[in-house]
């Protein structure tokens, strides 16, 4: 604790509770934003957790961030989900007490994903045996089925849970989990046969149609295609952008095989599914009689063949329905309209109860089985979590939704009993000074929908079981009569002038805590013909609809008071166990990451009672504990309790809290509790148990007891000179800093020494960081003018040894290369254009595609061939072209055609050359020979490091001179044109003529 009230993060407070001004909604929207601006989601009001949903991936969910979190003190790290599971998990294990940790707020705002990330931090971090791996599996892969299975694409949320979900993990005393069990609640069934605009069905139904094989999909008659699926496409968006139905698919088939489901299971599973579809796609027309008949029997015979039901009495069932006359049943036919409504019903009914199968047969399989392995019949601890779906407010809100929201005001209910009222009535009864917080107690509205004889429920539950027809109409007046004067109810009828025109006739309006919803009476009847499916030969329905039921005489309940026993139970389950709570908000409505929409969070903040909650932290005392607990925990810190204490715990504790040295505003003593104002004398306490319980495990009993007298004061005092020590400690070294600074430019003196000494270390090391990492990086860290010199050297050694590592690691070949560019570059570099782009083009040792003719090897007498390429070579006289090759040997020079020699040119003979900006030409004795080729610079290079003769290459501008012959000379001129082409001109001159630029083909005049 200490470390939230001392440490902030770099943006606004991590902890509300630390807020200026603790009473400003502003302020505490602003510190929301500020700190959702830095992705920072979470924050503490004490020990609750506000979070926003991000939208978007964030880096804090890695096993590191898991490890970090655990077995740390709740405070001392920014504020994490992993803080609260860790801090329950934690109080579970050291008091071996059952906790739950209350997930809440509304669709989308992140409920689900943190129930998944609890889940999963528990998986990773908790203790676990290989025999227990197993449940961890099966812990973690249950989700992504009830996921699939009850989540749906909606409106607000593409993965929105549309059940209520609680799951126990149970812990055995080691805090190895070795079991779970899930609660499910009300699956919203509608939605299987009905879609609003842009939502889904639920995900199965995609996952098998998208990632099913075909050997599947053709045994359930099913084609891949959703369009044709009537239950599919209401919504018009079977693809979802944003969800994978293969990938998940995939996950869910592998999961079944982690948590036991047989073949036939999964056979008969989605057996069903698929009936669902076929149903959806019945229908039905009027036969003569006005009577409903099925159009098209393709459908039912899948449904009869999946669901292992006699097809003839399937068809009746869904046309006809039995009434009783006299004691006798009679088969009445439905209209159309009846037939379509008795449809859609067993398409509910039917998922609704596998639903409830698939969630039993999870629960089988996370049962703890440990005991059955060994003899531990330990005690077990467990955290619930409880994802359950938030308010919900749609255009049309029908039964379910009335569910949801009366599940939301129950849990908003326990919530303030829990923290809010329990704190203020701890205080009074406890008898310390409290200064009340008014808020507001939502137990009204609770009391309007659940009430006996009195309450929405119990009415809707008389008018569906009274005999006679029950229509939506006879509800709305019932309700009207009997709680028509409440503040919170509303209809047509009761609303004033202006609040009339938004409320239909059919509706009725509750004003919830979270804000105001219109339900729609109608259609919250529901109808039972299902006897038909207690004789299927499929598994599964033959257990979702036992015969048994059908005999039960009994008034059976409604689905709106199974829905609230159900409810009921699970607060009785929550209100035996430790709390911790995690709000969540939605940001925005788009589900945009980075977008806070302050006036739908102030509108949360506001319903959630996050406000309230505050002041009453801000009011309240860091920590209480029974006296006994407090004593049993720290009476080793003084010797009167130590180690035992016969007289009242509550007199043992202030002689204890005497001893230790706590002053009076740090604490306040209640009947029968202490309670203590600031974390931090706590975590003083703490620290000095834990260091007492080093000693104790160290010291011999006889010294025990004076050890324990003076250890408190001890303990104090040691912290308090070594935080003396610190800062004189610290004093000296900022003293000598500055003095050194100042000194700084003399001569080494003792003044200046240690800084001289810290800048010298400092740029080493810096240096070390910065020294070039290759031959061509110039770059050198700026010295201080202390290091001039040795930096001066260093560099120099470390271009040195760059240079050497470069050297060693170049080649035998690339060495000769390297050679051959060094005279490449002392022949042409500045003087010929198209050098530079040269450069990196490696020379070779032929341009031949094929092998030099054998018989010119003959003629060359075997000598080896240093170099060949093809050229072109005009006569002296006429310019002529022609193809040649010129070859180059150790000692001479050859032009060959084909396998002819047509000239030897001995290096020997060789008296000098000339070139310009596109040839060259070199002259020997007896005349030049005009050669043109392609690769100017190798060739040139080559030739003349053959001959050894480089510094007889001239590089020449415009034109040349060259021999013919017998005394003769002729004129070679370089000019520059659109096409390359060498022709002899009118004047008798060969006129060479190069594009701009090229640098490819190069013309070349060698002269001899
Ligand atoms: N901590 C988180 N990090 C990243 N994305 C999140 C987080 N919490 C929620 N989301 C996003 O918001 C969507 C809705 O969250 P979900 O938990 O399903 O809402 P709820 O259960 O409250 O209806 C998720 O599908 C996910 O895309
Ligand atoms: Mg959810």
């Amino acid at each position: 604790m200490e470390g939230a009230l001392i440490a902030r993060d770099r943006v606004g407070v991590q902890d509300f509770v630390l807020l200026d001004s603790h009473t400003s909604e502003t302020a505490f929207l602003n510190n929301l934003r500020k700190r959702y601006q830095e992705n920072l989601i979470y924050t503490y009001i004490g020990t609750l957790l506000v979070s926003v949903n991000p939208y978007k991936e964030l880096d804090i969910y890695t096993v590191t961030q898991m490890q970090l979190y655990r077995g740390v003190n709740f405070f001392e790290l920014p504020p994490h989900l992993y803080a609260i599971a860790d801090n329950a998990y934690r109080v579970m294990c050291s008091e071996y007490n059952n906790h739950f940790i209350l997930i809440s707020g509304e669709s989308g705002a992140g409920k689900t994903e943190a129930s998944k990330k609890i889940l999963q931090y528990y998986a990773v971090t908790c203790p676990t045996t290989e025999q227990l791996q197993i449940v961890r599996d099966r812990l973690l892969l249950s989700n992504p089925v009830l996921e699939a299975f009850g989540n749906a694409k909606t409106l607000r949320n593409d993965n929105s849970s549309r059940f209520g979900k609680y799951m126990d993990i149970q812990f055995d005393f080691k805090g190895e989990p070795v079991g779970g069990h899930i609660l499910s609640y009300l699956i919203e069934k509608s939605r299987v046969v009905h879609q609003n605009h842009g939502e889904r069905n639920f995900h199965i139904f995609y996952q098998l149609l998208e990632g099913g094989d075909k050997d599947l999909l053709c045994w359930l008659g099913l084609e891949r295609n959703p369009q044709k699926y009537a239950y599919l496409i209401q919504g018009r968006c079977a693809k979802v952008f944003s969800i994978n139905d293969k990938n998940d698919w995939k996950i869910v088939r592998k999961a079944f095989s982690i948590i036991d489901f047989s073949e036939k299971d999964i056979e008969h599973l989605f057996g069903i599914v698929a009936s669902v579809l076929h149903l959806g796609n019945i229908q039905f027309e009027e036969d003569s009689n006005g009577h409903a008949i099925i159009r098209d029997g393709t459908q039912i015979k899948w449904i009869s063949k999946l669901l292992g039901v006699h097809l003839s009495i399937l068809q009746e069932a869904l046309t006809h329905r039995k009434i009783e006359a006299r004691s006798e049943e009679v088969l009445s036919p439905l209209n159309v309209d009846l037939a379509f409504y008795a449809r859609d019903a067993v398409a509910k009914a039917i998922y609704g109860r596998t639903f409830t199968w698939l969630v039993n047969k999870i629960n089988g399989s996370l049962a703890n089985k440990v005991g059955f392995f060994s003899s531990d019949s330990t005690r077990k601890t467990v955290i619930g979590l409880l994802d359950i779906y938030g308010f919900e407010v749609l255009d049309t809100n029908s039964f379910e939704q009335f569910c949801i929201n009366y599940c939301n005001e129950k849990l908003q209910q326990l919530l303030i009993e829990m923290t809010l009222k329990a704190e203020q009535e701890e205080y009074e009864l406890e008898g310390i000074e409290w200064e009340p917080i008014p808020y507001f107690n939502n137990k009204i509205i609770c009391d309007l929908v659940e009430q006996k004889h009195k309450g929405i429920i119990s009415i809707l539950d008389e008018e569906c079981l009274r005999p006679g027809e029950a229509t939506d109409l006879s509800f709305l007046e019932k309700l009207e009569e009997k709680v028509g004067d409440h503040a919170h109810f509303v209809t047509r009828k009761l609303a004033d002038q202006k609040t009339r025109k938004s409320i239909d006739w059919v509706d009725f309006r509750l004003l919830h805590y979270a804000g105001e919803v219109t339900y729609c009476a109608v259609g919250s009847f529901s109808l039972t013909l299902f006897q038909v499916l207690c004789n299927s030969k499929n598994g599964i329905i033959r257990d979702c609809f036992l015969l048994s039921e059908l005999d039960n005489r009994r008034r059976p309940e409604t689905v709106a008071t199974q829905f609230k026993n159900s409810l009921m139970s699970l607060i009785e389950i929550l209100m035996s166990k430790e709390p911790s709570y995690v709000r969540c908000i939605k940001p925005n409505e788009n589900k945009e990451p980075g977008k806070f929409d302050d006036y739908l969070i102030r509108h949360q903040v506001k319903y959630l009672g996050l406000m309230e909650h505050l002041r009453v932290r801000r009011a309240g005392f860091a920590y209480r504990r029974k006296y006994e607990l407090f004593l049993q925990r720290y009476k080793s810190l003084c010797p009167a309790t130590w180690p035992h204490w016969h007289g009242p715990a509550a007199e043992g504790v202030e002689r204890l809290i005497k001893h230790i040295g706590y002053k009076p505003e740090e604490y306040k003593l209640g009947r029968t509790k202490i309670f203590i104002r600031f974390p931090k004398t706590l975590f003083a306490t703490e620290d000095a148990f834990e260091f007492r319980k080093h000693l104790l495990g160290m010291v011999p009993v006889p010294f025990m007891y004076r050890l324990i007298s003076g250890a408190w004061a001890c303990w104090r005092g040691a912290l308090a000179r070594k935080e003396a020590k610190k800062r004189t400690w610290a004093v000296q070294i900022i003293r000598k800093f500055i003095n050194g600074f100042i000194n700084r430019k003399k001569p080494l003196c003792p003044e200046n020494m240690e800084f001289v000494q810290l800048v010298q270390y400092n740029y080493l090391m810096k240096l070390r960081d910065h020294v070039p990492k290759n031959v061509l990086d110039k770059s050198w860290l700026q010295p201080p003018s202390i290091l001039e010199e040795t930096s001066e050297l260093l560099q120099k050694i470390c271009i040195r040894s760059l240079v050497r590592k470069y050297c060693r690691g170049v080649t035998a070949e690339r060495k000769v290369q390297l050679q051959q560019k060094v005279v490449a570059s002392a022949i042409f570099r500045g003087k010929k254009e198209g050098y530079l782009q040269s450069i990196n083009q490696p020379f070779m040792d032929t341009r031949l595609k094929n092998d030099v003719n054998p018989k010119v090897l003959q003629l060359i007498h075997g000598e080896k061939i240093k170099y060949v390429t093809p050229v072109i070579k005009y006569d002296r006289n006429g310019f002529k072209a022609r193809d040649r090759l010129l070859v180059l040997t150790q000692s001479s020079a050859y032009v060959v055609e084909m396998a002819k020699i047509k000239q030897k040119i001995d290096y020997a003979t060789l008296k000098g050359n000339g070139g310009s900006q596109c040839g060259t030409s070199l002259s020997a004795s007896d005349g030049d020979v005009i050669l043109q080729c392609e690769h100017i610079f190798e060739t040139v290079t080559k030739f003349c490091m053959l001959a050894n003769k480089q510094n007889l290459v001239k590089v020449v501008q415009g034109s040349l001179q060259f021999r013919i012959g017998s005394g003769k000379e002729g004129t070679m001129v370089f000019t520059v044109g659109q096409e390359p082409q060498v022709f002899k001109a009118k004047n008798g001159q060969l006129t060479v003529v190069r594009p701009h630029l090229n640098t490819g083909n190069m013309t070349c005049a060698f002269s001899f």
